[in-house]
């Protein structure tokens, strides 16, 4: 079988329809070339100097990793200087990056968690980076970029993937026409593609959930899983399985390889139905795959991609998966009381 690398994917991409503009590709290069760099940085782990935590949180109130900080920084120094963006952000940023003046400004804004499942780096189990488009709105040809440009609903990415390092390192992408996934050949240093078209199996019947939130959740939401752990003798008729790793992308591709469903419901620590994932730079580029890969993703009852961001790290329950396990999900009103 012919070896088609990334590159070559995206230039096909390009001439096969002109919904991936040229600065689209060189971004979306960039971007993985410096996921290729975070994936040999953790690599080297403990001989690298890379593990542990650093002294210091991030906006968040999380405590920031080493890694989550070098991953930032190594996407952040891949994109400032290419002329593709207008600004970023990250999870490890409070504030938006515009780029600087010396270099010049691009059509477009990149919204990305450079290492999603920190609290999994140090045990040697998948992490990966996550990683939104979206185009800037016109108007910041002619003066700075600010944080509401960046406020778009997620239906309106232009592109969206995640790379995850685990037992292989792996790439998906979409831009809003269906789900490729990639492989790094790390002895040549090239994504290669590896499947085209990824699609969600229906029928398996797999969800992922922090067990230990429960006492959080609204009612509905209990009752749910109540309902799948009570197994064929239950209401669901059916014997589920339970699978939670820490890391929303690796949860995530298995739903894309096996199926199944991914929840990280409405918490009442949390105001406002949110739970703990962030929608621009989780909860939007997931949901764009899954959708994209015949999937749904909801927050319990409206449409992720629909909900209208108010700010650049808010949080949003997330429901995501097998679109009839998340219509019956939403069959339980698990939204808050
Ligand atoms: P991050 O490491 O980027 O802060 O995200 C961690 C997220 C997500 O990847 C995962 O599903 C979830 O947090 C794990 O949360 P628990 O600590 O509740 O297991
Ligand atoms: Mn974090
Ligand atoms: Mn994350
Ligand atoms: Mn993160």
């Amino acid at each position: 079988m012919q070896r088609i690398t990334l590159s070559r994917f995206l230039i096909e991409q390009q001439r096969q329809d002109n919904n991936l503009p040229p600065q689209l590709r060189l971004l979306i290069e960039v971007v993985a070339r410096a996921c290729k760099a975070i994936s040999f940085t953790i690599n080297k782990g403990e001989l690298g100097g890379v593990l542990g935590s650093l002294g210091q949180q991030n906006v968040q109130g999380e405590v920031q990793k080493k890694l989550d900080v070098i991953a930032n920084d190594i996407l952040l120094d891949a994109n400032e200087w290419g002329g593709n963006l207008a600004a970023l952000a990250s999870e490890e940023m409070e504030a938006i990056h515009p780029i600087p003046h010396r270099y010049p400004k691009g059509e477009y804004l990149l919204v990305y968690d450079p290492i999603d499942g920190s609290s999994n780096i140090d045990v040697n189990l998948s992490v990966g980076t996550i990683f939104s488009v979206l185009k800037a709105p016109e108007a910041v040809s002619g003066r700075a970029v600010t944080e509401a440009d960046f406020l778009q609903p997620g239906r309106q990415q232009v592109a969206a993937g995640y790379a995850i390092y685990g037992p292989q390192t792996t790439l998906v992408l979409t831009f809003g026409s269906g789900v490729f996934g990639f492989t790094l050949d790390r002895e040549v240093g090239s994504w290669v593609l590896t499947q085209r078209n990824i699609t969600i199996p229906a029928g398996h019947r797999e969800f992922a959930v922090n067990m230990s939130n429960q006492r959080h959740w609204a009612p509905g939401m209990r009752r749910y899983v109540a309902d799948c752990i009570a197994g064929r003798d239950g209401p669901r008729g059916a014997d589920f399985n339970m699978r939670w790793t820490g890391s929303m992308v690796a949860d995530i591709e298995r739903i894309l390889r096996r199926g199944g469903i991914f929840l990280y419901p409405w918490d009442s620590r949390e105001p406002d139905r949110a739970g703990k994932l962030r929608l621009m730079y989780e909860a939007n580029p997931l949901g764009l795959i899954i959708e994209q890969a015949g999937g749904a993703a909801t927050d319990g009852a409206r449409r992720i991609l629909d909900i209208p961001p108010d700010s650049l790290h808010q949080r949003v329950a997330v429901v995501m998966g097998c679109t009839a396990e998340v219509a019956a999900v939403a069959g339980y009103a698990a939204e808050p009381p």
